[in-house]
């Protein structure tokens, strides 16, 4: 298996400048343009073969099995190449993750990806909380307050943009922007507090939803994570 070079020594070099400056890392460390960005192709047979590991986190159905895991059933394959090859590249922080992939290939990355987004979503929970904050602030944000509708973005039932992959077209930035529905309560919470805070920032997308979080209110947070994991 071979694959190309890491990019992990700016980072790790900037990091390193930044701790010792102690000055914050998120805000000048270097991040992904993801504008151009092609949607990606993988071959997802391959990919079930490959994800007997990813299995005991995420479940061999892509619904995850603790809340802290995100489910990756019904994920746009663009999404989560990017993901996996920013785990890679070591500019989206976990502990979890990153040693999982230092040794996937671009391919193996391709595979999972459209193995995972070819699974079906966790379907919404039988009682949606449509008349909570958590809803309203979903589907009309609080413009008083700063806060856009997430629906813009992630679709009406949190789908996500779903672009069509098959279209030879040039691809819209947003191809790349992922689903949210049926996601946990604890994982939505951790990203959102994780944008609110510039922790989760190494690419072009993080700092859209940077700006995004910037005006969320710990109230809002939760309730926003209490209405996706309904969905
Ligand atoms: C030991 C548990 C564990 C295993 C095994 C695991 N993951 Fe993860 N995965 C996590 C956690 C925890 C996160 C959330 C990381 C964070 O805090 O941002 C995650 C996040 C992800 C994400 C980002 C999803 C999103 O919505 O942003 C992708 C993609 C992913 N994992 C793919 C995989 C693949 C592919 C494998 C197998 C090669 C795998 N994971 C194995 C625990 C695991
Ligand atoms: C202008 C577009 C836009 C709007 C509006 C928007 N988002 Fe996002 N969101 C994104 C993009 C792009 C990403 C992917 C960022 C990345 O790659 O880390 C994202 C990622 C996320 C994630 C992480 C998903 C995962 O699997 O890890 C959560 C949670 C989220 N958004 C919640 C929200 C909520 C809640 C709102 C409304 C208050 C909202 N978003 C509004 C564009 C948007």
């Amino acid at each position: 298996m071979t694959r190309p070079l890491r990019r992990h020594h700016a980072p790790f070099l900037a990091a390193l400048a930044c701790a010792a400056l102690g000055v914050a890392v998120a805000a000048n460390a270097p991040f992904e343009d993801l504008r151009s960005q092609p949607p990606i192709h993988g071959d997802a047979a391959a990919g079930a073969a490959k994800a007997a590991t990813c299995a005991a986190c995420h479940g061999a159905d892509g619904i995850a099995i603790a809340p802290t895991f995100p489910n990756l059933a019904g994920q746009s394959a663009t999404y989560l190449y990017v993901q996996l090859r920013e785990f890679r590249n070591d500019t989206r922080v976990s502990a979890v993750m990153q040693p999982l992939v230092a040794d996937l290939g671009d391919q193996d990355m391709r595979d999972l990806a459209a193995h995972f987004a070819s699974l079906p979503g966790k379907p919404a929970a039988a009682v949606q909380q449509t008349s909570s904050r958590g809803y309203a602030l979903y589907h009309d944000g609080d413009p008083g307050a700063g806060v856009p509708a997430c629906q813009g973005c992630h679709g009406v039932d949190g789908r996500g943009p779903r672009p069509d992959i098959t279209s030879t077209a040039p691809h819209p930035a947003w191809s790349t922007f992922p689903a949210l529905a049926g996601q946990d309560t604890l994982y939505v919470l951790a990203q959102l507090q994780a944008y609110h805070a510039g922790t989760r920032a190494d690419s072009s997308n993080d700092k859209v939803m940077q700006g995004v979080a910037q005006n969320l209110s710990d109230a809002d947070m939760q309730a926003l994570a209490d209405y996706i994991s309904s969905q």
